[in-house]
């Protein structure tokens, strides 16, 4: 019998994302700028790193409030050695319905069917350009993109469910709509479109530089038509459109200009433990301190409650309402 616990805004605990490692192999300008996350950056020591019996002790915990769905990311979560056998500890929880990860794709060569066969579901697959010119650029290490597209080969191949994220940025890629449409509606696999963000603090962020949902939905109709969807579940932060004449799928994720925090279920850990209540906090509360404290589950238990029936973030409302920004969390370290 699960025991929901809701916010301020009424809203339950259903999506556990798990940052497993902060480390990446790739420099994203939006994400982690090459100038910032140099040679000598401080990555997080692996002694500072939750270890997988750390992580499972906690999703037993949630998965008895109600979490069903768990999301691995980083940084890059495939860097995080043997991910694998942590999927396959988390797969054999009571009560988790849905592993994912958040990935670039470039380990996925190698990992894609040991993953699959320990119970990965899905895979989420970042990639901003379609013309190398222009990927390598936005990936801040001139990869090509064929290294991506091998591994979403590797994941189709594994039969992993596969979605592709494209974070549109203008001056950044915004000549990659259409051919990122073109391709990925002959694949078939669902292109999502991300405005965006201002997370973190070194990303110069700027309304300026979103390219919306609408501009993104316009251009797209205009080649290719599109029929609006219903969402798969409550709470999906895309909206949902299928081209006509064609089962394949497109997504826009509008945090920015249309915001979804009214059903956000979402709850994040840091590689090193703290829980986050919004991608937009300040602060997150450290989980691991309990754990490696020795508090039984129930004192755990009742930390829990106590942060999700406090909870009333929503930045992304906020933001829209012109409140002002406050110190943030960097996007490698939660994993968006
Ligand atoms: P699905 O379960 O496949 O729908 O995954 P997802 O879209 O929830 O996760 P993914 O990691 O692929 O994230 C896609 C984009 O949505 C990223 O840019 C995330 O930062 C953004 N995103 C996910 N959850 C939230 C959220 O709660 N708030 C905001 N503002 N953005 C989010
Ligand atoms: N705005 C929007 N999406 C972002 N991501 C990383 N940084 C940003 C940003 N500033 C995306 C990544 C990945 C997902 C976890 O978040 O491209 O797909
Ligand atoms: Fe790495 Fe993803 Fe950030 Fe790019 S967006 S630097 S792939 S974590
Ligand atoms: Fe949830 Fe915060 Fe994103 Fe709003 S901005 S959807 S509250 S994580």
């Amino acid at each position: 019998m699960t025991d929901y616990v809701l916010d301020q805004h009424e809203r339950p605990m259903k999506d556990l994302r798990i940052s497993v490692i902060d480390k990446c192999n790739f420099r994203c300008t939006y994400c982690m700028p090459a100038e910032i996350f140099g040679d000598d950056y401080k990555f997080l020591p692996k002694d500072e790193l939750l270890s997988f019996d750390e992580i499972i002790r906690l999703v037993q915990i949630f998965s008895k409030f109600g979490v069903e769905k768990i999301r691995l990311t980083g940084g890059e979560p495939l860097m995080r050695k043997d991910l694998h056998e942590l999927v396959a500890r988390l797969h054999e929880i009571d009560g988790i319905k849905d592993i994912a990860v958040t990935t670039n794709a470039v380990f996925l060569v190698k990992q894609a069917k040991k993953l699959k066969e320990a119970g990965l579901n899905r895979v989420n697959v970042s990639l901003d350009a379609i013309e190398d010119e222009v990927f390598q650029q936005t990936n801040g290490r001139g990869i090509k993109t064929s290294p991506v597209l091998k591994g979403i080969e590797a994941a189709r191949d594994a039969g992993l469910e596969i979605k592709i994220n494209m974070v549109v940025k203008k001056g950044m890629n915004e000549s990659q709509i259409l051919p990122m449409a073109r391709y990925f509606k002959e694949t078939g696999d669902t292109l999502r479109f991300i405005e965006f963000m201002d997370v973190g603090n070194h990303n110069g962020w700027n309304m300026g530089s979103v390219i919306s949902k609408k501009e993104i939905i316009e251009e797209i109709n205009q080649e290719l038509p599109l029929v609006p969807l219903d969402a798969n579940y409550f709470g999906e932060v895309a909206s949902r459109y299928r081209y006509e004449g064609s089962e394949a799928e497109i997504g826009v994720i509008s945090s920015v200009t249309d915001a979804f925090c009214s059903s956000c279920t979402r709850v994040r850990l840091s590689a090193d433990g703290k829980l986050f209540t919004c991608l937009f906090a300040s602060e997150g509360h450290d989980i691991r301190e309990l754990l490696r404290g020795g508090e039984p589950d129930e004192a755990i238990i009742s930390n829990l409650i106590k942060i999700w029936t406090r909870r009333d973030d929503q930045y992304s409302i906020d933001r829209a309402n012109g409140k002002p920004t406050k110190k943030k969390i960097e996007m490698s370290y939660i994993g968006g």
